[in-house]
């Protein structure tokens, strides 16, 4: 058996004196999709920040592409082929949509052996963005900027790319279009980690979900076996 490019096991974080996440276990395979679910609070964010050594985790292990990554900054571990696209997107108001793309270009490594992306091909994903190129971050719209950010993340040609909340706020028609970009990125090989308000497009994209509750995994299973147990999601994820 293959080991997933992406696992943790017994993953613990704190903010400060505060303990968030209390033994997160989670594995992710190459090109596979997981859904990172739970209520506001429960500890997704945290989570991913854990994986990215953002929030360093206190105890467990992370093994990305068989690197124990425990301790290692950011930037390295983004180089073993994670990228992250963010709550709230991070675009800088003063970069152009070019000039966020080319230096997202300029950070990284040759990942393996699929194509790789590049500006053309993120362009391609997102024709909205090409009369866009020479304007600033914060000339775009909501829809845009998501879509930047996106972009932004692929040019690093991700073996994994994580998305936080990608259609957080956007009108239902971006968001339709975001969800079929995320549906591409998918069939061309890339693994997935979502979360993502949107249960039924996450659930439709997604080959595995995982729940959590107050910094704990309370269910892993397929997105199948959720939909047949309302009471699981009733308990956990809903109002
Ligand atoms: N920077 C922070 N400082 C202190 N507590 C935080 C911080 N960020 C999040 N928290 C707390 O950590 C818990 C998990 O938050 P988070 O991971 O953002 O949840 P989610 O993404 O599932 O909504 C919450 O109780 C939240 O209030
Ligand atoms: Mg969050």
């Amino acid at each position: 058996m293959t080991p997933p490019f992406l696992a943790a096991a017994g993953v613990h974080a704190f903010y400060g004196s505060s303990h968030v996440l209390h033994g997160i276990d989670l594995a992710v395979g190459r090109g596979e999709a997981l859904a990172l679910m739970g209520r506001n609070g429960m500890g997704k964010t945290t989570t991913i920040r854990a994986l990215f050594g953002l929030t360093p985790p206190s105890e467990g292990d992370i093994t990305i592409a068989g690197e124990r990554v425990r301790g290692w900054p950011t930037h390295r571990i983004a180089r073993l082929g994670l990228a992250l696209v963010p709550e709230g997107r991070g675009i800088f108001p003063t970069l152009s949509v070019r000039e966020h793309l080319v230096l997202a270009k300029q950070a990284t490594i040759a990942a393996d052996t699929r194509p790789a992306w590049d500006m053309d091909r993120v362009l391609e994903l997102f024709p909205a963005l090409r009369p866009r190129l020479a304007h600033m971050g914060d000339r775009l719209s909501g829809g845009e900027q998501q879509m930047l950010s996106i972009g932004r993340a692929l040019m690093a040609n991700p073996t994994l790319l994580v998305l936080d909340e990608a259609t957080e706020g956007l009108s239902p028609l971006v968001r339709d279009t975001v969800w079929s970009v995320i549906r591409r990125i998918k069939a061309a090989g890339v693994a997935l980690l979502i979360v993502d308000k949107d249960m039924d497009a996450l659930l439709g994209v997604a080959d595995r979900c995982l729940i959590l509750s107050k910094g704990r995994v309370v269910y892993s299973d397929t997105p199948a076996h959720l939909a047949a147990h309302p009471e699981i999601h009733l308990r956990h994820l809903g109002v």
